[in-house]
């Protein structure tokens, strides 16, 4: 333990991983064990918030429809609160904190007040859920490369980013899956590109729908696809049959 860490308060920014709550890492695990504290995510497995110490006061934190939600504002106020008071705050995020998760912009807030931050990467869902479902996001002849995006609707409908990568991956698709499948077929000119949604993936609740752009829409939509879920598109979806 150095000077700096006996002077100034921390936070743990840890990423819970992608759903099933033995993907968080040791060190992740080691946080959570010892946490005063633990402000988690809508993600966030409530198996994993088990393994909190008897005591430790569990703050939901998330955003989700039909559940009370807290700003952003309220969060941070909340973690200076507990940190300058000298507990141990552990900040769980679905995940990996960095990736799409406003984690970055935490560690900012809190740094520009003299307060320490430790970042524990967590398995991201970008690549954990393709890979339980069967798919890899590069082979060796088939996909050299793989990007991703947020498939996010903005306000006025705008297509997404399609990047030249072999393999694309959109996280927070389901509201504008039909927009997102527009875009890659107009700018691939391919409606024969296969694909998978996964909803809820690595956990229990893993539903997977496979496609091709054409149909993939009226498939998730008879399935009743529900977030979270990513969207793969790429030859690589075709490997699942022999890798599941
Ligand atoms: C706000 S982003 C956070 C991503 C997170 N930080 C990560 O690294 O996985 C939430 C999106 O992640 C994806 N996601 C997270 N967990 C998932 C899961 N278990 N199954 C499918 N998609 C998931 C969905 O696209 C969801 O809309």
């Amino acid at each position: 333990m150095n000077n700096d860490s006996l002077v100034r308060p921390l936070v743990s920014l840890v990423g819970a991983g992608p759903g099933d709550p033995e993907l968080i890492t040791v060190k992740g695990l080691d946080r959570l064990l010892e946490a005063d504290i633990v402000l988690y995510d809508a993600l966030v497995s409530p198996e994993l918030l088990e393994h909190a110490r008897m005591g430790a006061e569990l703050i939901y934190a998330g955003k989700h429809p039909g559940r009370h939600s807290i700003s952003q504002e309220a969060i941070h106020a909340l973690l200076v609160k507990h940190v300058q008071a000298g507990r141990r705050v552990v900040r769980l995020k679905g995940g990996d904190p960095y990736i799409f998760g406003k984690g970055a912009e935490e560690a900012l807030f809190l740094k520009a007040r003299g307060i320490r931050v430790e970042v524990i990467p967590g398995i991201t869902s970008a690549v954990a859920v393709p890979a339980a479902a069967g798919i890899p996001l590069t082979h060796r002849g088939i996909s050299s490369s793989f990007a991703v995006m947020t498939g996010h609707r903005t306000e006025d409908n705008r297509p997404v980013l399609v990047p030249q990568a072999d393999t694309l991956v959109y996280l927070m698709c389901v509201s504008n899956l039909e927009n997102i499948v527009r875009s890659i077929a107009g700018e691939r000119g391919q409606w024969d590109l296969p694909c998978a949604v996964i909803e809820s993936g690595t956990t229990k609740r893993q539903k997977v729908i496979t496609g091709a752009l054409r149909n993939i829409v009226g498939r998730s939509k008879r399935a009743k696809l529900e977030p979270p879920a990513v969207l793969v598109v790429g030859e690589v979806v075709r490997l699942r049959g022999p890798l599941r």
